[in-house]
Protein backbone atom coordinates (compact mmCIF):
# COMPACT_ATOMS: atom_id res chain seq x y z
CA UNK A 1 0.00 0.00 0.00
CA UNK A 2 1.07 3.78 -0.49
CA UNK A 3 0.70 6.67 0.96
CA UNK A 4 0.29 9.78 -0.88
CA UNK A 5 2.87 12.91 0.08
CA UNK A 6 0.08 14.57 0.58
CA UNK A 7 -1.11 12.30 3.47
CA UNK A 8 1.94 12.25 4.93
CA UNK A 9 1.99 16.53 5.12
CA UNK A 10 -1.59 16.35 6.73
CA UNK A 11 -0.49 13.28 8.78
CA UNK A 12 2.77 15.86 10.05
CA UNK A 13 0.81 18.98 10.55
CA UNK A 14 -2.68 17.35 12.30
CA UNK A 15 -3.44 17.89 15.54
CA UNK A 16 -7.80 17.44 16.02
CA UNK A 17 -8.17 13.77 14.46
CA UNK A 18 -11.50 12.57 14.30
CA UNK A 19 -12.15 8.65 13.23
CA UNK A 20 -15.70 7.39 12.24
CA UNK A 21 -16.41 4.15 12.43
CA UNK A 22 -18.54 1.66 11.20
CA UNK A 23 -19.50 -2.16 11.21
CA UNK A 24 -16.30 -2.89 9.29
CA UNK A 25 -13.86 -2.21 12.29
CA UNK A 26 -15.41 -4.71 14.26
CA UNK A 27 -15.77 -7.38 11.03
CA UNK A 28 -12.07 -8.85 12.25
CA UNK A 29 -13.58 -9.08 16.12
CA UNK A 30 -16.13 -11.69 14.53
CA UNK A 31 -19.14 -9.05 14.58
CA UNK A 32 -21.07 -9.72 11.47
CA UNK A 33 -21.55 -6.13 9.24
CA UNK A 34 -25.13 -5.09 8.06
CA UNK A 35 -24.84 -5.30 4.42
CA UNK A 36 -23.14 -7.34 2.10
CA UNK A 37 -22.58 -11.21 1.14
CA UNK A 38 -23.01 -12.18 5.10
CA UNK A 39 -24.62 -8.60 6.28
CA UNK A 40 -27.00 -9.41 8.96
CA UNK A 41 -29.59 -7.53 7.11
CA UNK A 42 -29.80 -9.98 4.00
CA UNK A 43 -30.83 -13.19 6.43
CA UNK A 44 -32.99 -10.57 9.29
CA UNK A 45 -35.54 -7.50 8.02
CA UNK A 46 -34.59 -4.02 9.56
CA UNK A 47 -38.25 -4.17 9.39
CA UNK A 48 -39.08 -6.57 11.73
CA UNK A 49 -36.58 -5.85 14.05
CA UNK A 50 -34.87 -2.51 14.55
CA UNK A 51 -37.76 -0.42 14.92
CA UNK A 52 -40.06 0.75 18.10
CA UNK A 53 -43.44 -0.70 16.27
CA UNK A 54 -42.14 -4.15 15.73
CA UNK A 55 -40.76 -3.84 18.91
CA UNK A 56 -44.11 -3.52 20.33
CA UNK A 57 -45.97 -5.78 18.28
CA UNK A 58 -42.94 -9.06 17.95
CA UNK A 59 -41.87 -7.58 21.58
CA UNK A 60 -40.58 -11.47 22.13
CA UNK A 61 -38.56 -12.21 18.35
CA UNK A 62 -37.12 -8.42 19.19
CA UNK A 63 -35.81 -9.71 22.35
CA UNK A 64 -34.70 -12.97 21.68
CA UNK A 65 -32.36 -11.46 18.51
CA UNK A 66 -30.77 -8.89 20.72
CA UNK A 67 -30.12 -11.36 23.69
CA UNK A 68 -28.54 -13.79 20.63
CA UNK A 69 -26.38 -10.16 19.46
CA UNK A 70 -25.33 -9.70 23.30
CA UNK A 71 -24.28 -13.07 23.56
CA UNK A 72 -22.41 -12.82 20.58
CA UNK A 73 -20.81 -9.27 21.28
CA UNK A 74 -19.75 -10.12 25.13
CA UNK A 75 -17.42 -13.05 23.53
CA UNK A 76 -15.51 -10.68 21.38
CA UNK A 77 -12.67 -9.19 22.17
CA UNK A 78 -11.32 -5.31 20.02
CA UNK A 79 -8.79 -6.09 16.99
CA UNK A 80 -5.76 -4.22 16.59
CA UNK A 81 -7.93 -1.39 14.37
CA UNK A 82 -9.16 -0.57 17.42
CA UNK A 83 -6.30 -0.60 19.31
CA UNK A 84 -4.71 1.74 16.12
CA UNK A 85 -6.81 4.17 17.07
CA UNK A 86 -6.26 4.55 21.26
CA UNK A 87 -2.36 4.36 20.30
CA UNK A 88 -2.81 7.68 17.60
CA UNK A 89 -3.73 9.51 21.61
CA UNK A 90 -0.11 8.94 21.52
CA UNK A 91 0.71 11.62 18.12
CA UNK A 92 -2.18 13.56 18.10
CA UNK A 93 -3.27 16.62 20.03
CA UNK A 94 -6.66 14.90 20.36
CA UNK A 95 -9.04 12.05 18.84
CA UNK A 96 -12.17 11.68 18.41
CA UNK A 97 -14.17 8.59 18.05
CA UNK A 98 -17.14 9.27 16.21
CA UNK A 99 -18.82 5.56 15.73
CA UNK A 100 -22.43 4.38 14.58
CA UNK A 101 -21.31 0.61 16.15
CA UNK A 102 -22.97 -0.18 19.27
CA UNK A 103 -20.58 -3.28 19.84
CA UNK A 104 -18.67 -0.72 23.28
CA UNK A 105 -15.56 -2.19 21.41
CA UNK A 106 -13.89 1.31 21.22
CA UNK A 107 -13.97 1.95 24.89
CA UNK A 108 -13.31 -1.63 25.64
CA UNK A 109 -10.00 -0.62 23.67
CA UNK A 110 -9.81 2.19 25.61
CA UNK A 111 -10.19 5.03 23.31
CA UNK A 112 -10.69 8.03 25.60
CA UNK A 113 -13.40 10.06 23.33
CA UNK A 114 -16.26 8.07 22.07
CA UNK A 115 -19.59 9.35 20.53
CA UNK A 116 -21.95 6.68 20.35
CA UNK A 117 -24.33 8.02 17.63
CA UNK A 118 -26.59 4.51 17.42
CA UNK A 119 -26.60 3.45 21.43
CA UNK A 120 -24.87 0.53 23.06
CA UNK A 121 -26.05 -2.80 23.11
CA UNK A 122 -24.33 -3.14 27.02
CA UNK A 123 -27.01 -0.72 27.88
CA UNK A 124 -31.16 -1.15 28.30
CA UNK A 125 -33.65 1.06 30.13
CA UNK A 126 -37.43 0.71 30.76
CA UNK A 127 -39.26 2.52 28.73
CA UNK A 128 -41.75 3.03 30.90
CA UNK A 129 -39.97 4.80 33.96
CA UNK A 130 -36.63 4.88 32.40
CA UNK A 131 -34.69 3.14 34.83
CA UNK A 132 -31.35 1.81 33.81
CA UNK A 133 -30.79 -2.19 33.27
CA UNK A 134 -27.08 -3.65 33.00
CA UNK A 135 -27.14 -7.20 30.01
CA UNK A 136 -26.79 -9.56 33.28
CA UNK A 137 -29.84 -8.31 34.72
CA UNK A 138 -31.52 -8.39 31.12
CA UNK A 139 -30.41 -12.39 31.24
CA UNK A 140 -32.26 -13.02 34.20
CA UNK A 141 -35.25 -12.74 33.05
CA UNK A 142 -36.10 -15.26 30.26
CA UNK A 143 -38.73 -13.49 28.24
CA UNK A 144 -38.46 -10.22 27.28
CA UNK A 145 -37.53 -8.35 30.37
CA UNK A 146 -39.66 -5.90 32.38
CA UNK A 147 -39.20 -3.26 34.35
CA UNK A 148 -38.85 -4.52 38.39
CA UNK A 149 -40.11 -0.81 39.71
CA UNK A 150 -42.79 -0.46 37.50
CA UNK A 151 -43.29 -3.36 35.03
CA UNK A 152 -42.55 -1.45 31.88
CA UNK A 153 -41.29 -3.12 29.24
CA UNK A 154 -37.68 -2.90 28.55
CA UNK A 155 -35.95 -1.86 25.67
CA UNK A 156 -31.88 -2.37 24.64
CA UNK A 157 -30.51 1.34 24.20
CA UNK A 158 -29.99 1.26 20.43
CA UNK A 159 -31.32 3.35 18.00
CA UNK A 160 -33.92 1.84 15.68
CA UNK A 161 -35.11 2.92 12.66
CA UNK A 162 -36.99 6.15 12.33
CA UNK A 163 -35.80 7.24 15.58
CA UNK A 164 -33.48 10.11 16.61
CA UNK A 165 -30.23 10.27 17.29
CA UNK A 166 -29.18 11.07 20.95
CA UNK A 167 -28.89 14.86 21.21
CA UNK A 168 -25.77 15.30 23.06
CA UNK A 169 -23.58 12.96 20.88
CA UNK A 170 -24.51 13.90 17.74
CA UNK A 171 -23.75 17.88 18.77
CA UNK A 172 -20.59 16.66 20.23
CA UNK A 173 -19.49 14.54 16.76
CA UNK A 174 -21.03 17.39 14.50
CA UNK A 175 -18.24 19.62 16.69
CA UNK A 176 -15.77 17.18 16.17
CA UNK A 177 -16.43 16.93 12.92
CA UNK A 178 -16.17 20.52 11.93
CA UNK A 179 -12.85 21.61 14.37
CA UNK A 180 -10.83 18.19 12.67
CA UNK A 181 -8.27 18.81 10.50
CA UNK A 182 -8.06 15.11 9.40
CA UNK A 183 -10.83 12.52 9.51
CA UNK A 184 -10.75 8.91 8.86
CA UNK A 185 -13.56 6.90 7.82
CA UNK A 186 -13.45 3.49 8.70
CA UNK A 187 -15.45 0.45 7.70
CA UNK A 188 -19.12 1.94 6.57
CA UNK A 189 -20.78 1.78 3.51
CA UNK A 190 -21.65 5.90 4.64
CA UNK A 191 -25.45 5.13 3.35
CA UNK A 192 -27.74 5.84 6.74
CA UNK A 193 -28.01 9.17 7.60
CA UNK A 194 -27.42 11.76 9.17
CA UNK A 195 -24.31 9.32 10.76
CA UNK A 196 -23.41 9.17 6.80
CA UNK A 197 -23.38 13.78 6.42
CA UNK A 198 -20.57 13.82 8.86
CA UNK A 199 -17.21 13.03 6.38
CA UNK A 200 -19.00 15.27 4.23
CA UNK A 201 -19.41 17.80 6.65
CA UNK A 202 -15.74 17.50 7.81
CA UNK A 203 -14.78 17.78 4.34
CA UNK A 204 -16.65 21.50 3.79
CA UNK A 205 -15.19 22.93 7.09
CA UNK A 206 -11.60 21.53 5.69
CA UNK A 207 -10.67 18.48 6.78
CA UNK A 208 -8.61 16.19 4.98
CA UNK A 209 -10.83 12.30 4.23
CA UNK A 210 -9.16 9.21 4.11
CA UNK A 211 -11.13 6.32 3.75
CA UNK A 212 -10.54 2.98 4.63
CA UNK A 213 -12.57 0.14 3.54
CA UNK A 214 -12.23 -3.22 2.19
CA UNK A 215 -13.88 -1.98 -0.50
CA UNK A 216 -14.95 1.52 -2.28
CA UNK A 217 -18.08 2.81 -1.28
CA UNK A 218 -20.60 6.26 -1.92
CA UNK A 219 -17.56 8.30 0.22
CA UNK A 220 -14.74 7.17 -2.16
CA UNK A 221 -15.72 10.02 -4.85
CA UNK A 222 -15.48 12.58 -1.80
CA UNK A 223 -12.47 11.64 -0.07
CA UNK A 224 -9.16 13.19 -0.28
CA UNK A 225 -7.39 9.50 -0.52
CA UNK A 226 -9.28 6.12 -0.42
CA UNK A 227 -6.93 3.55 1.27
CA UNK A 228 -8.39 -0.16 0.48
CA UNK A 229 -7.69 -2.97 2.91
CA UNK A 230 -8.80 -4.68 6.13
CA UNK A 231 -9.00 -1.96 8.87
CA UNK A 232 -6.75 -3.39 11.19
CA UNK A 233 -3.90 -3.79 9.10
CA UNK A 234 -4.12 -0.55 7.54
CA UNK A 235 -4.90 1.63 10.55
CA UNK A 236 -1.70 -0.09 12.15
CA UNK A 237 0.39 1.13 8.88
CA UNK A 238 -0.91 4.30 9.70
CA UNK A 239 0.07 4.39 13.10
CA UNK A 240 3.56 3.02 11.60
CA UNK A 241 3.62 6.40 9.55
CA UNK A 242 2.58 8.58 12.47
CA UNK A 243 5.22 7.25 14.66
CA UNK A 244 8.23 7.63 12.15
CA UNK A 245 7.48 11.56 10.94
P1 LIG B 1 -22.45 -1.75 6.74
O1 LIG B 1 -22.64 -3.21 6.95
O2 LIG B 1 -23.45 -1.03 5.93
O3 LIG B 1 -21.04 -1.51 6.05
C1 LIG B 1 -19.87 -2.12 6.51
C2 LIG B 1 -18.70 -1.61 5.67
O4 LIG B 1 -17.51 -2.17 6.18
C3 LIG B 1 -18.78 -1.98 4.19
O5 LIG B 1 -18.51 -0.83 3.39
C4 LIG B 1 -17.67 -3.03 4.02
O6 LIG B 1 -17.06 -2.97 2.74
C5 LIG B 1 -16.71 -2.62 5.11
N1 LIG B 1 -15.85 -3.68 5.66
C6 LIG B 1 -16.16 -4.98 5.92
N2 LIG B 1 -15.13 -5.62 6.50
C7 LIG B 1 -14.13 -4.71 6.63
C8 LIG B 1 -12.82 -4.75 7.17
N3 LIG B 1 -12.30 -5.85 7.70
N4 LIG B 1 -12.08 -3.60 7.12
C9 LIG B 1 -12.59 -2.46 6.58
N5 LIG B 1 -13.82 -2.37 6.07
C10 LIG B 1 -14.59 -3.47 6.09
O7 LIG B 1 -22.26 -1.12 8.20
P2 LIG B 1 -22.39 0.42 8.65
O8 LIG B 1 -21.92 1.33 7.59
O9 LIG B 1 -21.76 0.51 9.97
O10 LIG B 1 -27.65 1.22 12.09
O11 LIG B 1 -23.96 0.54 8.79
C11 LIG B 1 -24.50 1.73 9.26
C12 LIG B 1 -25.72 1.47 10.08
O12 LIG B 1 -26.63 0.62 9.36
C13 LIG B 1 -25.45 0.69 11.36
O13 LIG B 1 -24.99 1.48 12.42
C14 LIG B 1 -26.82 0.13 11.67
C15 LIG B 1 -27.21 -0.34 10.28
O14 LIG B 1 -28.56 -0.46 10.03
C16 LIG B 1 -28.51 1.05 13.12
O15 LIG B 1 -28.62 0.00 13.70
C17 LIG B 1 -29.27 2.29 13.46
Amino acid sequence: MTFSSTLLTKLKSSERVVVFTGAGISAESGVPTFRGEDGIWIKFKPEELANFDAFMKNTELVWEWYKHRKRIIQNILPNAGHFAIVEMETYFKSVSVITQNIDNLHRRAGSKIVYELHGNIERNYCIGCGKNYSNEEIFLQETAPRCTSCKGLIRPDVVWFGENLPTDEWNASVRAAEFADIIFVVGTSAVVYPAASLPTLARRAGAFVVEINIEPTELSRYADEVLIGKAGEVLLRVVELVKNL
